[in-house]
């Protein structure tokens, strides 16, 4: 705990030293000439300027000389009967090598950006590495999101090729991947070329010219000619991730390679307190930013063991992630508040009948952790002797920011704790003032650059500087909302702007509603976020529809399907309500405030609704509620 206290406080008084110290680990090509420049008014952020490196030689080759044989990733399957893959650092190396080649040879090559659309298979880390190999700009879209949404993401980012498979399979579902590529592309000129996994061996449709299966472009000779590792500056970009705010299309959040890289394996080490050899079990997908950061970039720079999982939690038992834990030996695992949640409520007992020695380090991350999943986890899967890590950050902060150092800085159920060393954050007041008590709630602003933050919004640096840094001036505002403790303890409330997260997703109700708008027979619509149990969030849509009652259960259909196409099964409402008209002030803005009110089933304490153009509205639209949820 000293050892922290004093840590915070050298970053947070000379974060350059601290930092420059910290990256002297790695294997740089040359050295930075200034290890930060950060201004927070235009938003330019710079760490390391000047020193060259490649990701990849931090994340590999450094590692191929000490520990070759040492294994650096496990593939667990879909089907607990199917094989098991392993990957030593020397055979991930080769396996890299070989996709950057590859990659080279179908013409990519510095700068170009890459569409990653893929299941959880080796093959994906292979990409993603390839990729940082050769200076190409990786984008992973996750699988579940529909054409439409990945057609938006490819075109913004530009793609020239998109590296797919047939299907993907999530437990007993086949997700036909290529296709939707197929759809996608329809309408995205920039991509040039497909390169395709055979997964499931399902016939798929292959058009001449553009498609290339991955099992013949791989055999080629010439992909082991070129696999020598790029040289990257310190700020050029690593990689392209989508994430939702509340306005607008989704933001390209772009990584750079140097400070991602010092950020990711620092947070790795410190929050987990990783010991050399042990195993990681990550069970995020790698098209969120837990994935890149803690499955793949985090614990391969640490020469650690990365367990990947291509499956559901659930699937064919709700023992599988125990029997997973229990077959590979499973020393870390860092998991989801709602996976924990839905398997409580399949069966609570299921993880006593699993001793999980191995274990010692438990993570959560992407939301609230409530109460009794909190102790469920660390009790029934930890047996009450792991620690348990809460871990607090964002896509555009790169990796952990307020999270308890396992085992060594205090662990409060509910509470992320203490932020990481190079964290200074702040709470704010309705009025943009700084709240000084130590015990106070406000909305979480971040006043120190730190070395994973991200750099720009791809493609359109001014979206940057006006969602972060022009609420509070000087300040990154984080978009969640935070309860301080008389002992310094951050517990994350919520987002406190029109960001759901739901089941850990992040969804904008902008995006949802764009998406209910299609319909002929709807006007206008407005989405808003509930206490779900499970999912933490659910979905209410509320839906201004001239159309009548009895024709009301195929609208919604129609709506579910428009939200599916639009951006993907993950973004389905849980409810909704056909009204007459939206609650609006005279201004015209929609009175977000009344309907979550109504959706949480608290209209008895709505409030003043004088200043509203339409009141009336609001005791028909409770009525339309009460009647879609009897
Ligand atoms: O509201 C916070 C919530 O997830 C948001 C970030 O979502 P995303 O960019 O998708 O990244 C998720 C994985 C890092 C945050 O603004 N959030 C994330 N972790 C926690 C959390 N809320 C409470 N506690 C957490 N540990």
């Amino acid at each position: 705990m000293e050892e922290y206290r004093v840590a915070w406080q050298q970053a947070a008084t000379n974060p350059e030293d601290f930092w420059a110290s910290v990256a002297s680990h790695f294997q740089w090509m040359r050295p930075w000439e200034k290890v930060l420049d950060a201004d927070f008014n235009t938003a330019k952020i710079s760490w390391f300027a000047g020193a060259r490196l490649n990701i990849t030689e931090n994340a590999l080759d450094r590692h191929v000389k000490t520990q070759a044989q040492a294994p650096a990733l496990i593939w667990e399957p879909n089907d607990p009967a199917d094989q098991v893959k392993v990957f030593s650092y020397a055979d991930l190396l080769a396996h890299v090598e070989r996709t950057a080649g590859m990659l080279r040879r179908l013409g990519i090559k510095k700068g170009d950006t890459v569409g990653i659309y893929l299941p959880m298979v080796p093959e994906l880390v292979f990409s993603v590495l390839a990729c940082a190999r050769i200076g190409a700009i990786h984008s992973v879209v996750f699988g579940g999101f529909s054409a439409q949404a990945l057609a938006d993401r490819l075109n913004d980012a530009a793609c020239k090729l998109v590296i797919t498979a047939d299907e993907g399979l999530r437990g007993p579902k086949k997700i036909p991947l290529k296709s939707i590529v197929d759809e996608a592309l329809i309408q995205v000129p920039s991509v040039e070329t497909v390169l395709m996994l055979t997964r499931t061996g399902t016939e798929v449709s292959v058009q001449a010219n553009r498609d290339e299966l991955w099992e013949e472009a791989w055999k080629h000779p010439d992909n082991t000619k070129n696999t020598a590792a790029e040289v990257m500056d310190a700020e050029d970009p690593l990689f392209i991730l989508y994430t939702s705010g509340s306005t607008g299309k989704p933001k390209g959040v772009v990584h750079t390679t140097a400070g991602y890289m010092v950020w990711t394996a620092y947070t790795f080490v410190n929050a987990f307190q990783y010991r050399p050899g042990e195993l990681h079990f990550c069970t995020a997908d790698i098209g969120w930013i837990t994935g890149h950061s803690y499955l793949v970039y985090g614990p391969l720079l640490a020469g650690a063991c990365s367990l990947m999982y291509e499956g559901l939690p659930n699937w064919p038992t709700e023992n599988r992630w125990w029997e997973t834990i229990e077959k590979h030996g499973v020393n870390i695992f860092y998991t989801a508040p709602t996976a924990l949640r839905s398997l409580m409520a399949e069966n609570k007992q299921a993880p006593m009948a699993y001793n999980m020695p191995s274990l010692r380090v438990l993570g959560s991350v992407g939301e609230p952790i409530n109460a009794e999943a909190w102790h469920w986890f660390k009790q029934a899967v930890g047996k009450g002797r792991c620690a348990l890590t809460d871990t607090w950050w964002q896509t555009e902060t790169g990796g952990i920011m307020i999270a308890s150092l396992a085992g060594i800085t205090p662990e409060q159920p509910t509470y992320a704790g203490l932020p990481m060393p190079g964290i200074v954050p702040v709470l704010m007041d309705a009025h943009g003032i700084e709240i000084q008590e130590t015990q106070a709630e406000g909305n979480l602003c971040l006043v120190q650059a730190w070395p994973g933050m991200m750099r720009t919004v791809y493609r359109d640096h001014d979206r940057m500087r006006t969602t972060y840094f022009t609420a509070y001036p000087g300040a990154y505002f984080t978009g969640d909302g935070c309860l301080r403790s008389a002992q310094g303890m951050h517990r994350i409330t919520g987002r406190v702007d029109d960001v759901l997260n739901v089941s850990g997703h992040r969804l904008g109700t902008a995006e949802l509603e764009n998406a209910i708008n299609h319909h002929p027979n709807v006007s206008e619509s407005a989405v808003v976020g509930y206490p779900h149990p499970i999912k933490g969030q659910g979905i209410c849509a509320y839906v201004v529809t001239d159309q009548r009652i009895e024709a009301q259960a195929e609208l919604q259909d129609q709506l579910i399907k428009l939200v599916i196409q639009h951006i993907g099964p993950i973004a389905k409402p849980d409810i909704w309500v056909l009204i007459p008209g939206l609650p609006k002030t005279r201004s015209g803005k929609i009175m977000r405030r009344i309907l979550r009110k109504i959706a949480e089933h608290q209209s008895d304490s709505i409030g003043d609704v004088s200043t509203l153009l339409n009141p009336e509205i609001v005791p028909a639209i409770d009525k339309a509620f009460k009647r879609a949820t009897r």
